[in-house]
C-alpha cells in the first residue's frame, strides 16, 4: 500500500478532477447498466442498514461518493444520504445527476475523508456507507480513518463495498472458473459482435493505463485493492466485522465492457440481455461461496462493520 506524501495526495485529487467524466463512463456506467448490475446488491445493503438501525428515516453518510450513483440507489423514503467527496468535479456531477432525476433524498458536500472528525461524534448520522472509496487511501490515512470511524457511537453500522483479494485456491473451483469464463466470452462475443470500440474511450483508458505503468500505480495514484488481513487489522480494534462477501463479478465485467463500445445505447441494450443471466451466475457462485475459488482477481466485497 502506498505511503502518503503531499505530492501523492495532490496527484490523486488532480487525477480524479481531470478524469471525472471518463471514469463516470467506464466505472459509474450509464444509468441502465449501472442499475442492471448494481441495483440488487445496493438494495440488499439498504435492507441491512434498515435491519441494523430502527430509526426512520435513517441518515447515512456516504463517504467518497464520487458521482453519487451508489447513494442515489441506496436512498429511499426510509433512508437519506449525504455524500462527501474531495473532488469538486465529482461533487458537481453528483449534484447535477440528482437534480436531473429530481432526487431529493440525497445531498452532497465537498470534503476530504480525514476532515470529517465532527461527523462521527456529533450524532448527525446513523451509519456510514462507502462504495469503492477507501482503497484510494494510503496506509497512514487508512489508519487515521479507521480511528476516526472508531469515534462513532456503539452500534454504529458501517457498510463498505471495496475490492478485496479473497485468494482461495481450489483446483475444482479454478476449473469451474475457466468453464464459466469460456461461457462469459462466448456470450460477450455473440452479444457484442459488430459493435466497434469507442476510440476516444479506448485511447483515454490506454493513456491512463500507460501512465499507471510508468508511475508504478495500480490505476489512480494511490489506489490498491485490499486483502482480508488488512481489513481485519484496520477495523477489528473498533468494530465487529460481521461479513466480507462478494457482490458482483461477471455481471459487472459485461457492463464495463459494454461501456467501452461506440454506440452506447445499443451496446447497453445488448449487454442488458445477458446481464440478468450473469447476475444470476454471480449470485449462485456467491451463495455457494464458490466465487472466490473461481478467480484470482480481486472481488468487489460487501464488508459489514458494527461499532463494538
Ligand atoms: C473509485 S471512486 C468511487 C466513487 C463512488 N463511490 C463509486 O463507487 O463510484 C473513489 C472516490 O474516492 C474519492 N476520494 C479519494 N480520496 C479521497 C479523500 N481523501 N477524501 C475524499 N474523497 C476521496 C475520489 O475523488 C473518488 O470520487
Amino acid at each position: 500500500m502506498p505511503q502518503t506524501t503531499p505530492e501523492w495526495d495532490c496527484q490523486e485529487v488532480e487525477w480524479w478532477d481531470a478524469n471525472a467524466e471518463h471514469i463516470e463512463r467506464i466505472w459509474g456506467l450509464s444509468q441502465p447498466l449501472c442499475v442492471g448490475v448494481r441495483q440488487r446488491y445496493i438494495e440488499d445493503i439498504r435492507g441491512i442498514f434498515l435491519r441494523l438501525k430502527e430509526v426512520k428515516p435513517l441518515r447515512i453518510l456516504e463517504i467518497a461518493c464520487g458521482s453519487g450513483w451508489p447513494g442515489r440507489i441506496l436512498a429511499s423514503s426510509e433512508l437519506r444520504v449525504t455524500g462527501v467527496d474531495f473532488s469538486e468535479m465529482q461533487i458537481q456531477i453528483a449534484r447535477l445527476k440528482a437534480a436531473e432525476i429530481g432526487q431529493t433524498n440525497c445531498d452532497y458536500v465537498q470534503m476530504d475523508i480525514n476532515g470529517m472528525n465532527e461527523s462521527f461524534q456529533s450524532g448527525q448520522f446513523d451509519g456510514a456507507f462507502i462504495h469503492c472509496g477507501i482503497h484510494h487511501l494510503s496506509t497512514p490515512e487508512l489508519v487515521e480513518f479507521s480511528e476516526l470511524l472508531g469515534r462513532s457511537p456503539r452500534g454504529f453500522p458501517v457498510i463498505l463495498v471495496e475490492p478485496v483479494y479473497l485468494d482461495q485456491k481450489h483446483l475444482l473451483g479454478s476449473l469451474l472458473g475457466k468453464a464459466i469464463n469460456a461461457l462469459f466470452y462466448l456470450l460477450a462475443f455473440c452479444s457484442f459482435a459488430g459493435f466497434p470500440a469507442d476510440e476516444t474511450v479506448r485511447k483515454t483508458t490506454q493513456r491512463l493505463a500507460d501512465l499507471a505503468t510508468d508511475k508504478g500505480w495500480f490505476f489512480s495514484p494511490k489506489e490498491v485493492p485490499f486483502d482480508t488481513d488488512e481489513i481485519r487489522s484496520l477495523f477489528s480494534p473498533y468494530f465487529e466485522i460481521m461479513e466480507i462477501t462478494p457482490v458482483t463479478y461477471f455481471g459487472l465485467r459485461a457492463a464495463q465492457y459494454a461501456a467501452t463500445l461506440r454506440d452506447e445505447d445499443r451496446a447497453s441494450r445488448a449487454a442488458l440481455r445477458i446481464i440478468p443471466l450473469l447476475n444470476f451466475v454471480d449470485r449462485l457462485l456467491i451463495k455457494t461461496k464458490l466465487l472466490p475459488t473461481t478467480t484470482r482477481d480481486y472481488l468487489f466485497c460487501r464488508i459489514v462493520l458494527m461499532r463494538s
